[in-house]
């Protein structure tokens, strides 16, 4: 849609043809059990770039949240809803108005930490007979992992599973960040380089 960006304010405001302005929301969802630690930590660089870059930002703890898995008990595909009262709806809805979503998750095993699957698995919810959803389309999916030891290679296909995931949503891969050595919780903050790509990251969505 056409429009323009307010010159009064510095944050990058984008005022649609209706006249209601829209900052870019960004929503940061952080899986790790571990409050303020690495993988939370490089979600919240992304968010900070994307800020200073004029977003709206929020960060989700799924920790915080009360989230249970997915049963499996259909009933989401003849009634049209999830029978399971929590906070996933809320959520989802906080999902449908991001521009942009940032998930991050430590690496447990080679792939995304327990914590994270609940989440993704009620995505099954939402889910129509034709594996559409009413999300919606084209917002951006970063993924920011941090881990001990493992080469970027080998946990590049945790990237490209979330991408792949997040794409029956209609998401765009907005990026993929990554840490190794990240044992300690404050360790991400002995990587200037990755904590000034995260920034950068944070601004690209903006864009
Ligand atoms: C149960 C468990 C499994 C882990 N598995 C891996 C792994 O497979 N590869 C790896 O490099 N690091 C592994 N780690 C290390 C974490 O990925 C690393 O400490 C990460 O930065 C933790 O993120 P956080 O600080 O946000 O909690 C594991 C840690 C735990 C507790």
């Amino acid at each position: 849609m056409p429009g323009i960006f307010s010159g009064q304010n510095k944050k990058k405001a984008f005022i649609p043809a209706s006249g209601i302005s829209h900052f870019m929301k960004i929503l940061g969802i952080a899986t790790s059990p571990r409050k303020g630690a690495n993988s939370q930590s490089l979600v919240e660089h992304v968010l900070a770039g994307a800020k200073k870059a004029g977003a709206k930002t929020e960060l989700v703890r799924i920790c915080d949240l009360d989230i249970a898995p997915c049963t499996g008990c259909s009933t989401c595909k003849e009634k049209g809803e999830c029978i399971i009262d929590d906070d996933m709806g809320n959520l989802w809805e906080k999902m449908a108005k991001a521009d942009a979503i940032v998930l991050g998750s430590p690496v447990y095993w080679g792939r995304l930490n327990a914590q994270a699957y609940p989440f993704i698995d009620r995505f099954y919810a939402y889910m129509k007979p034709d594996f559409s959803t009413d999300m919606p389309k084209g917002k951006k999916i970063v993924l920011a992992l941090t881990c001990g030891g493992m080469p970027p290679e080998a946990i590049a296909p945790i990237n490209a599973y979330v991408k792949s995931t997040f794409a029956f949503l209609g998401c765009t891969d907005g990026g993929y960040i990554c840490q190794n050595q990240c044992l300690e919780p404050r360790d991400l903050t002995k990587f200037p380089e990755t904590i000034k790509k995260a920034e950068e990251l944070g601004k690209s969505l903006t864009k």
